[in-house]
């Protein structure tokens, strides 16, 4: 006997299983099923397709009228923070950019002094009250940074509440080790910070899957930037870069030549970076509820990349800072708006393409994937993106046990 049957889906969204991201044309093909069944057994999909009444079941779900689609990936946060930052408003608003903020020691550096001054017990009470906040919109794959401990005490505090979070709620969890975010006041140099952390690679290994670094100005450079990527790989990592967020330095360019797993933000990459993306998989993780919330004109040239067949996802970028959104739909909306991408390419870049950015079996429920499901009460998949700004997600199942139900009953 099958556990769960969910069945008259209005709009069952099947992204494709690959062993590779879709690239250009390749996001805007997704089969959308009308009328649809999907069958779980034991965590697993059973069947996932047209109508069907060839099966039985425990529990039945009627989702007439909704849409069912893979849970979505959260391909890039910075999950685990002390702190907050609302005065930086104010300081925005008075015109202050936020490289500005940063060199005045605000910014990245303010979230490192109270992350530091925060126990590894409250940190993770605060990110996992924030990672389940993820979960009720619809997320069950997450990345996750460290970044605001700059030492190895406060980076290993961070890496290991990221740990478990994953292991508490036995989730589809990546970590990444960011230790070059930013330099911290103490360091005499950006060297001799940087050496510091490619010192840490081979230590904080065993807590984390990804390398990463924030390549811009007055941060690091290009050339450094090449230098930590190439000793996290010889440490056995696989490498990300903040690249190209506000000034274009070349930060694309050199996450494909280093064949990083993917490069993010990329606002300002440069022509020939996204020309490269056409014989590359680096996956290109844009971020437009950073542009968003840094009040910038210009975003990401999605439209470019995807012309030069690159492959694309998205990801909040959670971080008390420049994305200030742990709610994957609004970056859904305001890709849609101000990236121009189709409804379809939206949701292969928050599922089986964001998956590929952080190298997780998940964004797809096609038969033998795991049941990790989001039953949306939403009358068809472009609604989603459209009526911005509130969480649409319905019900969550979790390795086919529904875990979230939104559903409000007043009696
Ligand atoms: O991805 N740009 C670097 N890191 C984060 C922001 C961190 C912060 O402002 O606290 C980002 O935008
Ligand atoms: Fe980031």
């Amino acid at each position: 006997m099958n556990d769960l049957i969910i069945t008259n889906i209005q709009e069952l969204i099947l992204p494709k299983s690959t062993d590779r991201p879709l690239k250009g044309q390749e996001l805007d093909d997704l089969t959308i099923v009308e009328n649809g069944t999907v069958v779980v057994k034991d965590g697993k999909i059973v069947y996932a397709g047209a109508h069907s009444d060839d099966f039985e079941a425990q529990e039945i779900i009627d989702a007439s009228g909704k849409v069912v689609s893979p849970a979505l990936v959260d391909a890039h946060t910075h999950l685990i923070f002390g702190g907050s930052r609302e005065h930086e408003m104010s300081l925005k608003r008075q015109g202050k950019s936020y490289l500005e903020i940063l060199e005045m020691g605000g910014g990245i550096l303010s979230t490192v002094k109270a992350t530091r001054e925060t126990s590894e017990e409250d940190l993770f009470n605060k990110a996992e009250h924030d990672l389940l906040t993820m979960i009720k919109h619809g997320v069950l794959a997450v990345e996750s940074k460290s970044g605001y401990g700059l030492d190895k005490d406060n980076e290993l505090k961070q890496l290991k509440v990221s740990n478990r979070l994953a292991d508490k709620y036995n989730l589809d969890m990546k970590h990444t080790f960011l230790g070059p975010h930013a330099v911290p006041e103490e360091a005499d140099s950006n060297e001799a910070f940087l050496n510091d952390m490619i010192e840490l690679l081979p230590e904080v290994k065993q807590y984390a899957d990804f390398a990463d670094i924030f390549c811009e100005t007055g941060v690091f450079t290009i050339e450094e930037s090449r230098r930590y990527m190439q000793k996290a790989k010889e440490a056995g990592f696989k490498v990300k870069i903040h690249a190209d967020e506000i000034d274009p330095l070349g930060g694309l360019e050199l996450a494909i030549d280093e064949g990083a797993i993917s490069a993010d933000h990329l606002v300002a990459s440069s022509d020939k970076g996204k020309e490269k993306l056409r014989h590359s998989d680096t996956v290109a993780v844009l971020l437009p509820a950073t542009t968003f919330y840094l009040d910038k004109n210009d975003y990401a040239d999605a439209r470019g990349m995807l012309e030069n067949n690159g492959a694309i996802a998205l990801a909040t970028d959670y971080n008390p800072g420049s994305s200030v959104t742990n709610n994957l739909q609004l970056v859904m909306a305001i890709a849609a708006l101000k990236l121009k991408l189709s409804p379809n390419e939206v949701w292969n870049a928050v599922t089986v393409n964001a998956a590929k950015a952080i190298d997780v079996d998940a964004g797809t429920i096609n038969k033998g994937d795991k049941a990790n499901i989001v039953i949306w009460d939403a009358p068809n998949h472009e609604y989603i993106p459209y009526h911005f700004g509130i969480n649409h997600a319905e019900k969550v199942i979790k390795d086919g046990k529904v875990i979230v139900d939104n559903t409000l009953t007043l009696d």
